[in-house]
Protein backbone atom coordinates (compact mmCIF):
# COMPACT_ATOMS: atom_id res chain seq x y z
CA UNK A 1 0.00 0.00 0.00
CA UNK A 2 1.13 3.54 -0.93
CA UNK A 3 0.82 7.28 -0.19
CA UNK A 4 0.45 9.64 -3.17
CA UNK A 5 2.26 13.03 -2.80
CA UNK A 6 0.86 15.54 -4.82
CA UNK A 7 3.78 18.44 -5.42
CA UNK A 8 5.86 16.41 -3.49
CA UNK A 9 8.80 18.11 -5.13
CA UNK A 10 8.04 21.27 -4.02
CA UNK A 11 9.38 23.00 -0.47
CA UNK A 12 7.06 21.87 1.74
CA UNK A 13 6.05 18.05 -0.25
CA UNK A 14 9.90 17.58 -0.53
CA UNK A 15 9.82 17.89 3.19
CA UNK A 16 6.79 15.40 4.11
CA UNK A 17 8.21 12.80 1.28
CA UNK A 18 11.22 12.43 3.38
CA UNK A 19 9.42 12.13 7.03
CA UNK A 20 7.31 9.61 5.34
CA UNK A 21 10.45 7.23 3.37
CA UNK A 22 12.19 7.63 6.65
CA UNK A 23 9.61 6.09 8.72
CA UNK A 24 9.39 3.10 5.72
CA UNK A 25 6.07 3.80 3.58
CA UNK A 26 5.80 3.41 0.17
CA UNK A 27 5.63 6.41 -1.51
CA UNK A 28 4.76 7.97 -5.04
CA UNK A 29 4.93 11.54 -6.14
CA UNK A 30 3.41 13.39 -8.81
CA UNK A 31 4.31 16.69 -9.52
CA UNK A 32 4.81 19.00 -13.27
CA UNK A 33 7.55 20.22 -11.44
CA UNK A 34 6.34 23.91 -12.44
CA UNK A 35 8.43 25.71 -9.04
CA UNK A 36 9.25 21.97 -7.63
CA UNK A 37 12.63 20.53 -7.81
CA UNK A 38 13.66 17.12 -8.98
CA UNK A 39 16.83 17.17 -7.02
CA UNK A 40 14.48 17.84 -3.86
CA UNK A 41 12.37 14.23 -4.10
CA UNK A 42 13.67 11.90 -1.99
CA UNK A 43 15.14 8.79 -4.27
CA UNK A 44 12.93 6.54 -2.09
CA UNK A 45 9.83 7.50 -3.93
CA UNK A 46 8.79 6.67 -7.51
CA UNK A 47 8.44 9.91 -9.19
CA UNK A 48 5.93 10.81 -12.17
CA UNK A 49 6.65 14.37 -13.52
CA UNK A 50 2.84 14.61 -14.18
CA UNK A 51 0.30 17.79 -14.35
CA UNK A 52 -2.46 16.45 -11.68
CA UNK A 53 -4.85 17.81 -14.56
CA UNK A 54 -3.93 15.27 -17.04
CA UNK A 55 -6.81 12.52 -16.06
CA UNK A 56 -4.91 10.42 -18.36
CA UNK A 57 -1.57 10.08 -17.28
CA UNK A 58 -3.24 10.21 -13.26
CA UNK A 59 -5.47 7.08 -14.33
CA UNK A 60 -2.50 5.11 -15.07
CA UNK A 61 -0.45 5.95 -11.97
CA UNK A 62 -3.35 5.18 -9.70
CA UNK A 63 -4.03 1.75 -11.88
CA UNK A 64 -0.22 1.30 -11.11
CA UNK A 65 -0.09 1.67 -7.53
CA UNK A 66 -2.49 0.51 -4.77
CA UNK A 67 -2.83 3.71 -2.91
CA UNK A 68 -4.11 3.80 0.75
CA UNK A 69 -4.32 7.63 0.72
CA UNK A 70 -3.63 10.88 -1.11
CA UNK A 71 -1.86 13.87 0.03
CA UNK A 72 -2.19 16.81 -1.78
CA UNK A 73 0.30 19.96 -1.63
CA UNK A 74 0.29 20.82 -5.41
CA UNK A 75 -0.93 24.51 -6.50
CA UNK A 76 0.43 27.63 -7.26
CA UNK A 77 0.73 29.97 -4.45
CA UNK A 78 1.89 33.30 -4.64
CA UNK A 79 -1.29 36.21 -4.07
CA UNK A 80 0.04 38.77 -5.82
CA UNK A 81 0.64 36.41 -9.22
CA UNK A 82 -3.02 35.51 -8.31
CA UNK A 83 -4.16 39.06 -8.32
CA UNK A 84 -2.78 39.54 -11.53
CA UNK A 85 -3.91 35.62 -12.88
CA UNK A 86 -6.80 35.09 -11.11
CA UNK A 87 -7.84 32.28 -14.07
CA UNK A 88 -4.45 31.01 -13.83
CA UNK A 89 -5.17 29.87 -9.91
CA UNK A 90 -8.80 28.72 -10.39
CA UNK A 91 -7.09 26.28 -13.52
CA UNK A 92 -4.64 24.77 -11.56
CA UNK A 93 -6.11 24.90 -8.36
CA UNK A 94 -9.86 24.08 -8.53
CA UNK A 95 -9.61 22.70 -11.56
CA UNK A 96 -7.12 20.52 -11.41
CA UNK A 97 -8.26 19.43 -8.18
CA UNK A 98 -11.67 18.55 -9.27
CA UNK A 99 -9.67 15.84 -11.80
CA UNK A 100 -7.82 14.68 -8.92
CA UNK A 101 -10.90 14.43 -7.00
CA UNK A 102 -12.88 12.22 -9.94
CA UNK A 103 -10.00 9.91 -10.06
CA UNK A 104 -10.13 9.14 -6.49
CA UNK A 105 -13.42 8.60 -5.92
CA UNK A 106 -13.29 6.27 -8.84
CA UNK A 107 -10.42 4.31 -7.01
CA UNK A 108 -12.04 4.68 -3.88
CA UNK A 109 -9.13 6.33 -2.04
CA UNK A 110 -9.88 6.45 1.40
CA UNK A 111 -8.19 9.23 2.70
CA UNK A 112 -6.84 13.03 1.60
CA UNK A 113 -5.04 15.68 3.68
CA UNK A 114 -5.15 19.50 1.44
CA UNK A 115 -2.83 22.11 1.84
CA UNK A 116 -5.38 24.88 3.06
CA UNK A 117 -3.86 28.34 3.90
CA UNK A 118 -4.70 31.36 6.05
CA UNK A 119 -5.26 33.38 3.22
CA UNK A 120 -8.52 31.77 3.27
CA UNK A 121 -9.94 33.67 5.89
CA UNK A 122 -8.66 37.36 4.54
CA UNK A 123 -8.24 40.19 6.69
CA UNK A 124 -9.34 39.76 10.09
CA UNK A 125 -8.74 42.98 11.85
CA UNK A 126 -6.63 42.38 15.43
CA UNK A 127 -8.50 38.68 15.88
CA UNK A 128 -6.48 35.46 16.31
CA UNK A 129 -8.12 33.20 14.04
CA UNK A 130 -9.97 29.84 14.96
CA UNK A 131 -11.30 27.31 12.74
CA UNK A 132 -14.22 28.78 13.60
CA UNK A 133 -13.44 32.49 11.94
CA UNK A 134 -15.64 32.65 8.94
CA UNK A 135 -13.40 32.47 6.22
CA UNK A 136 -13.63 35.34 3.66
CA UNK A 137 -10.82 35.36 1.22
CA UNK A 138 -9.42 38.53 -0.24
CA UNK A 139 -7.51 37.12 -3.29
CA UNK A 140 -7.78 34.93 -5.90
CA UNK A 141 -5.14 32.62 -4.15
CA UNK A 142 -7.04 32.40 -1.22
CA UNK A 143 -10.76 32.10 -2.81
CA UNK A 144 -9.42 29.20 -4.60
CA UNK A 145 -8.30 27.32 -1.68
CA UNK A 146 -11.40 27.45 -0.08
CA UNK A 147 -13.21 26.46 -3.47
CA UNK A 148 -11.22 23.25 -3.37
CA UNK A 149 -11.78 22.91 0.67
CA UNK A 150 -15.77 22.84 -0.34
CA UNK A 151 -15.65 20.84 -3.17
CA UNK A 152 -13.22 18.07 -0.56
CA UNK A 153 -16.20 18.62 1.81
CA UNK A 154 -18.79 17.96 -0.32
CA UNK A 155 -17.12 14.90 -1.91
CA UNK A 156 -16.38 13.61 1.22
CA UNK A 157 -20.23 13.66 2.10
CA UNK A 158 -21.24 11.83 -0.83
CA UNK A 159 -18.41 9.16 -0.95
CA UNK A 160 -17.48 8.36 3.01
CA UNK A 161 -14.03 9.37 2.08
CA UNK A 162 -12.60 10.82 5.20
CA UNK A 163 -9.99 14.18 4.86
CA UNK A 164 -8.27 16.99 6.87
CA UNK A 165 -7.71 20.42 5.66
CA UNK A 166 -4.46 22.12 7.08
CA UNK A 167 -4.78 25.70 7.26
CA UNK A 168 -0.78 27.08 7.38
CA UNK A 169 0.19 30.42 8.37
CA UNK A 170 3.14 31.20 6.80
CA UNK A 171 5.78 28.26 6.58
CA UNK A 172 9.64 28.67 7.09
CA UNK A 173 13.14 26.54 7.52
CA UNK A 174 14.66 24.07 6.38
CA UNK A 175 15.54 20.05 7.60
CA UNK A 176 17.60 20.79 10.35
CA UNK A 177 20.91 19.71 8.50
CA UNK A 178 20.45 22.36 5.56
CA UNK A 179 19.62 19.24 2.89
CA UNK A 180 16.45 20.20 1.99
CA UNK A 181 15.31 23.96 2.45
CA UNK A 182 13.22 26.39 0.20
CA UNK A 183 13.64 27.53 -3.06
CA UNK A 184 11.01 29.15 -4.80
CA UNK A 185 11.34 31.10 -8.15
CA UNK A 186 10.78 33.86 -7.74
CA UNK A 187 11.03 33.50 -4.11
CA UNK A 188 8.24 36.00 -2.57
CA UNK A 189 8.52 34.45 1.37
CA UNK A 190 10.18 37.14 3.79
CA UNK A 191 12.54 34.74 5.44
CA UNK A 192 14.58 33.19 2.47
CA UNK A 193 14.51 36.95 0.59
CA UNK A 194 15.67 38.14 3.95
CA UNK A 195 18.42 35.54 4.35
CA UNK A 196 19.77 36.09 0.62
CA UNK A 197 19.70 39.95 1.26
CA UNK A 198 21.71 39.33 4.63
CA UNK A 199 24.37 36.86 2.74
CA UNK A 200 24.49 37.82 -0.75
CA UNK A 201 23.76 41.74 -0.27
CA UNK A 202 20.54 41.09 -2.24
CA UNK A 203 18.05 44.09 -1.95
CA UNK A 204 15.61 43.50 0.40
CA UNK A 205 11.76 45.17 0.56
CA UNK A 206 9.15 45.23 3.27
CA UNK A 207 5.87 46.63 1.35
CA UNK A 208 3.78 48.98 3.66
CA UNK A 209 4.69 50.70 6.84
CA UNK A 210 1.67 51.93 7.47
CA UNK A 211 -0.27 49.29 8.50
CA UNK A 212 -2.25 49.50 12.20
CA UNK A 213 0.79 46.84 13.74
CA UNK A 214 2.75 48.28 16.45
CA UNK A 215 5.80 49.02 13.80
CA UNK A 216 3.21 49.50 10.71
CA UNK A 217 4.73 46.62 8.85
CA UNK A 218 2.49 43.43 8.23
CA UNK A 219 2.37 40.58 11.75
CA UNK A 220 2.55 37.11 11.01
CA UNK A 221 2.15 34.00 12.50
CA UNK A 222 5.34 31.70 11.24
CA UNK A 223 5.67 27.54 11.97
CA UNK A 224 8.48 25.44 10.98
CA UNK A 225 8.49 22.77 8.15
CA UNK A 226 9.16 19.80 9.81
CA UNK A 227 6.22 20.89 12.64
CA UNK A 228 4.30 21.27 9.96
CA UNK A 229 4.68 18.17 7.70
CA UNK A 230 4.57 16.29 11.07
CA UNK A 231 1.47 17.43 11.28
CA UNK A 232 0.47 15.39 8.41
CA UNK A 233 1.85 12.50 9.50
CA UNK A 234 -0.34 12.46 12.38
CA UNK A 235 -3.33 13.26 9.89
CA UNK A 236 -3.13 10.69 8.28
CA UNK A 237 -2.71 8.45 10.84
CA UNK A 238 -5.38 9.42 12.51
CA UNK A 239 -8.11 9.21 9.42
CA UNK A 240 -6.15 5.69 8.92
CA UNK A 241 -7.54 5.05 12.64
CA UNK A 242 -10.97 5.84 11.40
CA UNK A 243 -11.10 9.88 12.67
CA UNK A 244 -13.37 11.83 11.51
CA UNK A 245 -12.72 14.97 8.59
CA UNK A 246 -11.62 17.99 10.38
CA UNK A 247 -9.98 21.48 9.43
CA UNK A 248 -6.87 22.46 11.35
CA UNK A 249 -5.36 25.50 11.44
CA UNK A 250 -1.44 24.68 11.89
CA UNK A 251 0.48 27.86 13.07
CA UNK A 252 2.60 28.94 16.12
CA UNK A 253 0.13 31.73 18.02
CA UNK A 254 3.12 33.77 17.88
CA UNK A 255 2.68 37.12 15.43
CA UNK A 256 6.11 38.63 14.02
CA UNK A 257 5.93 41.95 12.32
CA UNK A 258 8.14 41.99 8.87
CA UNK A 259 10.29 44.22 10.70
CA UNK A 260 11.18 41.68 13.68
CA UNK A 261 11.72 39.26 10.87
CA UNK A 262 14.64 41.49 9.36
CA UNK A 263 16.09 41.79 13.44
CA UNK A 264 15.83 38.08 13.44
CA UNK A 265 17.97 37.65 10.33
CA UNK A 266 20.84 39.93 11.22
CA UNK A 267 20.94 38.41 14.73
CA UNK A 268 21.23 34.99 13.52
CA UNK A 269 24.11 35.60 10.16
CA UNK A 270 25.44 38.25 12.07
CA UNK A 271 25.33 40.31 8.64
CA UNK A 272 22.92 43.60 9.07
CA UNK A 273 21.56 44.68 5.80
CA UNK A 274 19.40 47.72 4.24
CA UNK A 275 15.67 48.04 4.12
CA UNK A 276 13.82 49.62 1.51
CA UNK A 277 10.28 50.41 2.43
CA UNK A 278 8.00 50.18 -0.71
CA UNK A 279 4.21 50.41 -0.86
CA UNK A 280 1.38 48.16 0.54
CA UNK A 281 0.63 44.91 -1.78
CA UNK A 282 -2.78 44.58 -2.71
CA UNK A 283 -4.38 41.50 -0.96
CA UNK A 284 -2.35 41.33 1.89
CA UNK A 285 -3.78 41.71 5.15
CA UNK A 286 -2.22 43.42 8.25
CA UNK A 287 -2.19 40.42 10.31
CA UNK A 288 -2.22 36.93 10.14
CA UNK A 289 -1.86 35.04 13.64
CA UNK A 290 -3.19 31.50 14.24
CA UNK A 291 -4.58 29.74 17.02
CA UNK A 292 -3.99 26.36 16.65
CA UNK A 293 -5.73 24.63 19.79
CA UNK A 294 -7.52 22.25 17.71
CA UNK A 295 -4.96 19.97 16.04
CA UNK A 296 -2.77 20.51 19.49
CA UNK A 297 -5.54 19.11 21.34
CA UNK A 298 -7.27 16.53 18.77
CA UNK A 299 -4.27 14.76 17.11
CA UNK A 300 -1.70 15.88 19.44
CA UNK A 301 0.44 18.11 17.57
CA UNK A 302 3.40 19.52 19.46
CA UNK A 303 5.62 21.55 17.88
CA UNK A 304 9.79 21.24 17.88
CA UNK A 305 11.28 24.07 16.92
CA UNK A 306 8.57 27.05 18.24
CA UNK A 307 10.74 29.87 18.41
CA UNK A 308 11.57 32.08 15.34
CA UNK A 309 15.64 31.79 16.27
CA UNK A 310 15.33 28.04 15.34
CA UNK A 311 13.17 28.57 12.31
CA UNK A 312 15.69 31.62 10.71
CA UNK A 313 18.67 29.35 12.03
CA UNK A 314 17.98 26.44 9.94
CA UNK A 315 16.65 28.37 6.64
CA UNK A 316 20.30 30.05 7.15
CA UNK A 317 21.92 26.28 7.03
CA UNK A 318 20.23 25.01 4.00
CA UNK A 319 21.23 28.46 2.36
CA UNK A 320 24.62 28.22 3.37
CA UNK A 321 24.44 24.99 2.19
CA UNK A 322 23.21 25.73 -1.11
CA UNK A 323 23.79 29.61 -1.89
CA UNK A 324 22.36 29.05 -6.00
CA UNK A 325 19.74 26.68 -4.69
CA UNK A 326 18.79 23.26 -5.98
CA UNK A 327 20.54 22.86 -9.20
CA UNK A 328 17.58 22.44 -11.39
N1 LIG B 1 4.82 27.92 1.82
C1 LIG B 1 3.88 28.48 2.59
O1 LIG B 1 4.17 29.31 3.47
C2 LIG B 1 2.43 28.05 2.44
C3 LIG B 1 1.46 28.67 3.25
C4 LIG B 1 0.14 28.29 3.13
C5 LIG B 1 -0.22 27.30 2.25
N2 LIG B 1 0.73 26.71 1.44
C6 LIG B 1 0.30 25.67 0.50
O2 LIG B 1 1.16 24.55 0.64
C7 LIG B 1 1.34 23.90 -0.60
C8 LIG B 1 2.82 23.72 -0.86
O3 LIG B 1 3.45 24.98 -0.81
P1 LIG B 1 4.99 25.13 -1.17
O4 LIG B 1 5.48 26.37 -0.53
O5 LIG B 1 5.68 23.85 -0.94
O6 LIG B 1 4.88 25.42 -2.74
P2 LIG B 1 5.78 24.89 -3.94
O7 LIG B 1 5.46 25.76 -5.10
O8 LIG B 1 7.19 24.77 -3.51
O9 LIG B 1 5.21 23.42 -4.18
C9 LIG B 1 4.08 23.14 -4.94
C10 LIG B 1 4.43 21.98 -5.84
O10 LIG B 1 3.27 21.59 -6.59
C11 LIG B 1 3.65 21.40 -7.95
N3 LIG B 1 2.45 21.64 -8.75
C12 LIG B 1 1.72 22.79 -8.84
N4 LIG B 1 0.66 22.58 -9.63
C13 LIG B 1 0.70 21.28 -10.05
C14 LIG B 1 -0.12 20.48 -10.88
N5 LIG B 1 -1.21 20.96 -11.47
N6 LIG B 1 0.23 19.18 -11.08
C15 LIG B 1 1.35 18.67 -10.49
N7 LIG B 1 2.18 19.39 -9.72
C16 LIG B 1 1.85 20.70 -9.49
C17 LIG B 1 4.77 22.39 -8.19
O11 LIG B 1 5.59 22.02 -9.29
C18 LIG B 1 5.51 22.35 -6.85
O12 LIG B 1 6.53 21.36 -6.86
C19 LIG B 1 0.64 24.76 -1.64
O13 LIG B 1 -0.62 24.17 -1.93
C20 LIG B 1 0.46 26.10 -0.96
O14 LIG B 1 -0.69 26.76 -1.41
C21 LIG B 1 2.05 27.08 1.53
Amino acid sequence: MSILVCGGAGYIGSHFVRMLCDQGDDVVVADALFTGHREAVDPRATFYPINIADEVALRELFEAHDLQAVVHFAAYSQVGESMKKPLDYFENNVAATLTLLQVMRDFQIPHLVFSSTAAVYGDPGNEDLTEKTPPRPMNPYGESKLAMERMIHWMAEATGMTYMSMRYFNVAGAWPDGTLGEDHRPETHIIPIAVNASLKSRPFTIFGSDYPTPDGTCVRDYVHVMDLVAAHLLALSALQKGAASSIYNLGSGSGYSNGAIVRAVEEVTGVPFPVTYGPRRPGDPARLVAVSQKIRQELGWTPQYESLRAIIESAVRWHRAHPEGYSD
